[in-house]
């Protein structure tokens, strides 16, 4: 059934990136599923078109659209950010779930490392030129799709290191579970100073480690070995007996669609969730030298800092 034009206008819309596969799609299966408005991105349109298909499947009256963007290029991005904002009067919440992981260095046209720029840089440029939609749309959240923020044996990962972010953005010494971690930590930062930023104005943030989900493409780049290794053993484990912080697209895109939907966030203060649970992550990861310090340096390599980065209230 075709709604009506107040349905439409009543409808919650959610931008959620990546939603071509893996969590992301699951995801905005659950969002159609619950009548939301469902805009997704990703590389490639055919792709972009299933997707869409399987969300207007979901639900009777399933409304969706496809942005098809790279977020390698700051261009793709600021389009992106311009044509919905074109095409839709509100957004209610941003779901930056987009990241990939690359199996080496390999350098954007701007001459930053892949994985820092689609994992950290967009999504920090596109939630900074959305946030006056998402101000016009209160209550408006952006969740952010990170990985796990303390130390925990069942994944055993390095820790993030930011001390150098001139050597981070243009992937000096690359390794790539090292550069992932990296980019997620910066993700972390920027949450916890988006909600400082956006305090008292009915925008809230906060951000998931949606666990350990080995049948995505997440590790499609990295070279045979530890990271493939453990994906695929993850996604063995849970066919058999989900174990630890192992879980399934499905039960991940629960998790995300249930953190960016179900229940109130506080305002001024950005939430981090190890999978369903609220959780402190490391003292690193809410550093307010570090925040402060990865905010000049992103607006400054998006050039927002002339065009209105939100600066300090
Ligand atoms: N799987 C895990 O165990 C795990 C654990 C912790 C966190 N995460 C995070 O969860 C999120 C979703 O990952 P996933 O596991 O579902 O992986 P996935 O199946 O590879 O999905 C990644 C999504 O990101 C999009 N993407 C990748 N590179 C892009 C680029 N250059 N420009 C624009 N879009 C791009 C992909 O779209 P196209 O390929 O269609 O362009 C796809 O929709 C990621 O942020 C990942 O880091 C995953």
């Amino acid at each position: 059934m075709t709604p009506t034009a107040t349905e439409r206008r009543n409808r919650t819309v959610v931008l959620l990136t990546g939603g071509t596969s893996g969590i992301g799609r699951a995801a905005a299966r659950q969002l159609a599923a619950r009548n939301v408005t469902v805009l997704i991105t990703g590389r490639r349109r055919a792709k972009g078109e299933a997707a869409l298909s399987e969300i207007q499947d979901a639900h009777p009256s399933g409304e969706g659209a496809f942005y098809r963007t790279d977020f390698a290029e700051q261009s793709d991005v600021r389009r992106l950010a311009r044509d919905v904002q074109a095409d839709f009067d509100r957004l209610d919440v941003l779901l930056n779930n987009a990241g990939t992981g690359q199996g080496e260095r390999t350098l954007t046209n701007d001459g930053l490392e892949l994985t820092f720029v689609v994992n950290f840089v967009a999504p920090f440029l596109l939630t900074n030129l959305l946030v006056p939609r998402l101000r016009e749309s209160t209550p408006a959240r952006v969740l952010s799709t990170v990985t796990v923020a303390q130390h925990d044996k069942a994944y055993d990962m390095r820790e993030g290191d930011l001390s150098n972010l001139d050597a981070v953005a243009t992937g000096e010494s690359f390794e790539l579970e090292q550069a992932y971690v990296n980019s997620k930590l910066a993700l972390l930062l920027f949450t916890y100073e988006l909600a400082d930023r956006l305090a008292g104005t009915g925008v809230t943030a906060a951000s998931v480690n949606p666990g350990l989900i080995g049948t995505t493409d997440i590790t499609r780049n990295a070279p045979l070995g530890g990271t493939k290794v453990s994906h695929w053993i993850a996604a063995l484990l849970a066919r058999i007996a989900p174990l630890g912080p192992i879980e399934t697209e499905a039960t991940a895109g629960e998790m995300l669609v249930h953190h960016a939907m179900d229940q109130e966030l506080p305002d001024g203060e950005a939430v981090y969730f190890d999978r369903w649970e609220q959780a402190d992550p490391e003292p690193r990861a809410t550093n307010q030298t570090l925040r402060d310090r990865l905010w000049t340096f992103t607006a400054d390599l998006t050039g927002l800092t002339e065009t209105g980065a939100m600066g300090k209230a």
